[in-house]
């Protein structure tokens, strides 16, 4: 396993590691694990030589013993000639028995290993705790009720979201907003039951999430993550994944409000382009476009976004904010953002600051008053000011910004 990291590490990280000087160093670990690897797999040998050697001889020796003493007894007269035959072959045939003993010893302790591995795994504490008979799931989730909502990640000593409140009706869009690590992703993994509450209250339509099956509750509320998953394949398949048998015309909606279809329109294989590993094939911009086309095909009654444009240049970033707000209006959404952007088109701003909620409101009012979301804009009007690029890339069309953005 140590080995096979390593390479894989080697391999992808190669272009970095090269540029970073650190090639010959991580060659010689990966080569300083091959050498364990073969260290191990020469004791194995030598052990199962040792055993399957010392088992012939054995074996040998007591044949010829046999034999020995039935010649002797047929000599004397004790023994039928005929039956030596029996008195030699029998210590062979007992043998066969116990040849595979030393190979047994060595899968015992290879399946020892193993076991803890998994064990490791079955015993690990459980994120999320499914309901043994689960609550038939309300015709519609809304409202979508949170209140003194308190979660903590496993091992951690603070709670990541305390306190939270948040009622959502049909069609109302919030952003919560918050610097990094203030709690953002686990109100997503709280809203999407990838991690149990600790206190107060999440209700789907009046039914507590908890008693619902985790899976009643994604279909109801949906993820546009951070870092979405591309499948090396298609850009059809992509977005089937969201609902299988689409049609071309479904497909192409989707990536029309994603503002993705000219794109796909103008690449020769249209929606057969294949977008690489992870998406390698794409921009940053179009992998995250093609992230929220997938949530937006799937049609989920609220959708969460956690920084859609987290990893993109400011200018790319504000214009897919821009074009994601007006693809989610009139649905339920929860835009998780630590950009300010585009914001004064939801209802209302939530911010964040050690998982507890410390201004929510309108944007425009928040922005006017005195706060952490005044202060949070005036530190983002220095960084925008500090970004020269962005305008540049601007000008140049937003999904065509450098892949080292
Ligand atoms: N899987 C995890 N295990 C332990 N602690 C975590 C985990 N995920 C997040 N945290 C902690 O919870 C807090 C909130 O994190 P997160 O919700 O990811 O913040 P944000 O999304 O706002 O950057 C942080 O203090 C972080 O260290
Ligand atoms: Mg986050």
């Amino acid at each position: 396993g140590a080995l096979a990291t390593a390479v894989a590490d080697l391999l992808r990280g190669c272009a970095e590691l090269a540029v970073a000087g650190a090639l010959r160093d991580r060659i010689e670990r990966t080569r300083a694990a091959d050498r364990t690897l073969t260290g191990i797999a020469s004791r194995q040998a030598a052990a199962a030589a040792l055993g399957a050697g010392l088992s012939a001889l054995v074996c040998g020796v007591t044949v010829a013993g046999a034999a020995v003493v039935g010649v002797q007894a047929v000599a004397d007269g004790r023994l039928a000639g005929v039956a030596l035959a029996v008195v030699v072959l029998t210590p062979l045939a007992a043998f066969e028995a116990v040849t595979g003993l030393p190979l047994a010893v060595q899968y015992r302790q290879r399946v020892r290993h193993s076991a803890e591995r998994v064990f490791e795994v079955l015993d690990a504490p459980v994120p999320v705790h499914e309901p043994a008979r689960p609550e038939t799931p309300p015709a519609s989730p809304f409202p979508v009720e949170l209140t003194g909502l308190s979660a903590r990640h496993a091992g951690q000593e603070r709670e990541a979201l305390a306190g939270f409140r948040l009622t959502l009706e049909a069609g109302r869009r919030v952003a919560v907003v918050g610097a990094s690590g203030s709690g953002k992703t686990t109100l997503a993994q709280v809203l999407l039951r990838f991690l149990d509450v600790e206190s107060g209250m999440y209700r789907l339509g009046g039914v507590p999430a908890w008693e619902l099956d985790g899976d009643a509750v994604r279909r109801f509320v949906g993820l546009c993550a951070q870092d979405a998953h591309l499948f090396d394949s298609s850009v059809r398949e992509n977005l089937r994944l969201a609902r299988t048998g689409a049609s071309d015309e479904e497909l192409r909606e989707a990536l029309r409000r994603a503002r993705l279809l000219d794109w796909v329109d103008g690449l020769p294989q249209g929606l057969d382009t294949l977008v690489g590993e992870h998406g390698s094939r794409l921009s940053g911009g179009q992998r995250q476009r093609l992230a929220l086309a997938r949530a937006l095909l799937a049609d989920f009654p609220v959708l969460v976004l956690d920084e859609p444009a987290e990893h993109l240049d400011l200018a790319t970033a504000d214009a897919l904010t821009d074009d994601l707000l007006r693809a989610t209006e009139g649905r339920t959404t929860v835009l998780i953002t630590h950009r300010l952007h585009g914001l004064d088109a939801v209802d209302e701003v939530l911010v964040l600051d050690g998982g507890r909620t410390v201004q929510r409101g309108p944007y425009a009012e928040l922005a006017e008053a005195e706060g952490p979301l005044r202060r949070m804009l005036e530190q983002e009007r220095e960084t925008d000011l500090l970004a020269v690029g962005g305008g540049a890339a601007a000008a140049l069309g937003t999904d065509r910004e450098p892949r080292v953005s």
